[in-house]
C-alpha cells in the first residue's frame, strides 16, 4: 500500500481557476473520503491524483516520490469512475482479466487474483456471465473487482454508488468498507452523499469551490465544524441555525423572544452578531422559557421523530426526538437548548467564534 501527498495542487481550466492549492497528506492504508456540493472539484482533485489530468501547478506525491511526470497507469493506482463500464460482450472473467493481460502477467498469476478478488466481492459464480446478465450490484462489483485484481498501492474512487437504489447503495457501503479493512487498502472516495462520508471514512475532507473547508474524523468534523459550511454539510438532518445575539457569554436572543440559556459559556462579547447552530438532536422541548413556537409536522420513524416546528419569528427548527412522540400539528411548544451549541460570526465562511459543548 501507498501513501500519498498533494502539494498546491492547482488547476485552472481556461481563466477559471476550480482547484486553489490543496494540500493534503493521506496515509498508508487510510480511508479517506472527499465530500463537498457538485462542481466543488471532487473529481477533478482525483484525476489529477489518478495522472489522467495535469495540475497547473504543485506537486502529487507517492511514497514520498514526485509523480507529476509518470502516465497514469505507471501510478500504480486503480479508479472506479462515477460512471463506470463494463465490456458488454466481454464476460466477467474476461473483464476481469482484460488490464492484467495488457500489464502481460503470466496466467497462473491472472487466475489467482481473479479467484481471490471474485471470492472478496462474493462474485465467483457470475465469472461465466456477461454484464447484461447481472442486476446493478452485481455489476457495481465486478467494476470494484477490476481495481482489486489490479493489486494498486491505491484505489481511487468516483461516486461508485451513484447508480444504485438506496438499499443496494447501504449494502454496497458496507462491502466497501469490509473490504478496505480486509485489504488493508489505501483508498480515497469521492463523494456528495455525507452520510456516505460519516459511515466509510477514516477522515473526511469537505471541499467547496476547490478548497479544503476542513479535513478531520467523521466524528470530529460533526462535534467540532471548522465554520458554518461544514456545519450544514455534515449531519443529517442538518444543523439549525438561528441569527441571534449574544448576551454576556452564557445566554443568546433570537430576535424579541425571550433568552435561551446556552449549555457552556461563550467566548462572545455581549451584544454580538452571531449565527446559532444546534443540531437536530440537540434541540428539546422545555416547560417554560425557551423559545416559542409551533408544530408544523411530526415525521414517525418508530424508533424516533422528526418535528419541524416554526418560531413565533418565522424560523424554521429541526427537532430529532428520541423515540416516539404524542405531538401533533398545531400544537404550540417551547424549544431549549439541550445539546451543544455552536456559535458563528455572521459574516459567511469564517470560522466558528468557538463550538460549545455542555459540560
Ligand atoms: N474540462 C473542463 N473544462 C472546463 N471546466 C471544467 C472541466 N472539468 C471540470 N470543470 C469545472 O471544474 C469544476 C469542478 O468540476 P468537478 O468535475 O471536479 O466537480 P465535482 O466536485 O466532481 O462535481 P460533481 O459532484 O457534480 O461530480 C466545475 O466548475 C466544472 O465545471
Ligand atoms: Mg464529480
Amino acid at each position: 500500500m501507498s501513501s500519498l501527498a498533494l502539494r498546491g495542487i492547482v488547476r485552472e481550466f481556461g481563466h477559471l481557476r476550480v482547484i486553489h492549492g490543496v494540500d493534503l497528506d493521506v496515509a498508508e492504508g487510510e480511508f479517506v473520503v472527499f465530500v463537498g456540493p457538485s462542481g466543488c472539484g471532487k473529481s477533478t482533485l482525483l484525476r489529477i491524483i489518478a495522472g489522467l489530468d495535469q495540475p497547473n501547478g504543485g506537486d502529487v506525491l507517492i511514497d514520498g516520490i514526485r509523480v507529476n511526470d509518470r502516465r497514469a497507469a505507471e501510478r500504480g493506482l486503480a479508479m472506479v469512475f462515477q460512471s463506470y463500464a463494463l465490456y458488454p460482450h466481454m464476460t466477467v472473467r474476461q473483464n476481469l482479466a482484460f488490464g492484467l493481460e495488457n500489464q502481460r502477467l503470466a496466467k497462473a498469476e491472472i487466475d489467482r487474483r481473479i479467484a481471490e478478488a471474485a471470492r472478496m466481492l462474493q462474485i465467483e459464480h457470475l465469472l461465466a456471465r456477461k454484464p447484461g446478465q447481472l442486476s446493478g450490484g452485481q455489476r457495481q462489483r465486478v467494476a470494484i473487482g477490476r481495481t482489486v485484481t489490479r493489486e494498486p498501492g491505491i484505489f481511487l474512487f468516483d461516486e461508485p454508488l451513484s447508480n444504485l437504489d438506496a438499499e443496494l447503495r447501504v449494502q454496497m457501503r458496507v462491502e466497501l468498507s469490509a473490504l478496505h479493512k480486509r485489504l488493508k487498502a489505501t483508498m480515497i472516495y469521492v463523494t456528495h452523499d455525507q452520510t456516505e462520508a460519516m459511515t466509510m471514512a477514516d477522515r473526511i475532507v469537505v471541499l467547496r469551490g476547490g478548497r479544503v473547508e476542513q479535513a478531520g474524523s467523521p466524528l470530529h468534523l460533526y462535534n467540532h465544524p471548522a465554520n458554518r459550511f461544514v456545519a450544514g454539510f455534515i449531519g443529517s438532518p442538518r444543523m439549525n441555525f438561528l441569527e441571534a445575539v449574544a448576551q454576556g457569554g452564557s445566554t443568546i436572543r433570537v430576535d424579541d423572544m425571550p433568552p435561551v440559556p446556552l449549555p457552556a459559556a461563550a467566548e462572545t462579547s455581549d451584544g454580538e452578531a452571531v449565527t446559532l447552530g444546534v443540531r437536530p438532536e440537540h434541540l428539546g422541548f422545555v416547560a417554560e422559557d425557551g423559545l416559542p413556537g409551533t408544530v408544523d409536522i411530526v415525521e414517525h420513524m418508530g424508533g424516533e421523530s422528526y418535528v419541524y416546528v416554526t418560531l413565533a419569528n418565522g424560523a424554521r427548527l429541526t427537532l430529532r426526538n428520541p423515540g416516539q412522540t404524542a405531538l401533533h400539528s398545531g400544537e404550540p411548544v417551547r424549544i431549549g437548548i439541550s445539546g451543544a451549541a455552536h456559535l458563528f460570526s455572521r459574516a459567511e465562511g469564517e470560522p466558528a467564534i468557538a463550538a460549545r459543548r455542555p459540560a
